[in-house]
């Protein structure tokens, strides 16, 4: 019946990005960010936490619509 349902697991995001570890948070130093830097949101980039476009492939998959984090001077 309803109330004995077990609850079902979600799927994961994050797919493959550092499974070990219990939470994935990631420093990036802020001197290093240069002029600009795209940052991965959709846990599919074999660069993480950098965006390597593999969020194209995915909303292309899927119909999503997911894209990167984008920092940028706003000098020069
Ligand atoms: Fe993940 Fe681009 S690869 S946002």
């Amino acid at each position: 019946s309803l109330f004995f349902t077990k609850k079902k697991k979600r799927p994961h995001i994050n797919t493959k990005v550092d499974k070990d570890k219990e939470k994935v948070a990631t420093d990036f130093p802020i001197e290093d960010l240069g002029d600009k830097k795209v940052f991965c949101r959709c846990w599919k980039s074999n660069k993480f936490p950098l965006c390597d476009g593999s969020h194209n492939q995915h909303n292309k998959e899927t119909g999503d619509n997911v894209g990167p984090l984008i920092l940028k001077s706003s000098e020069g």
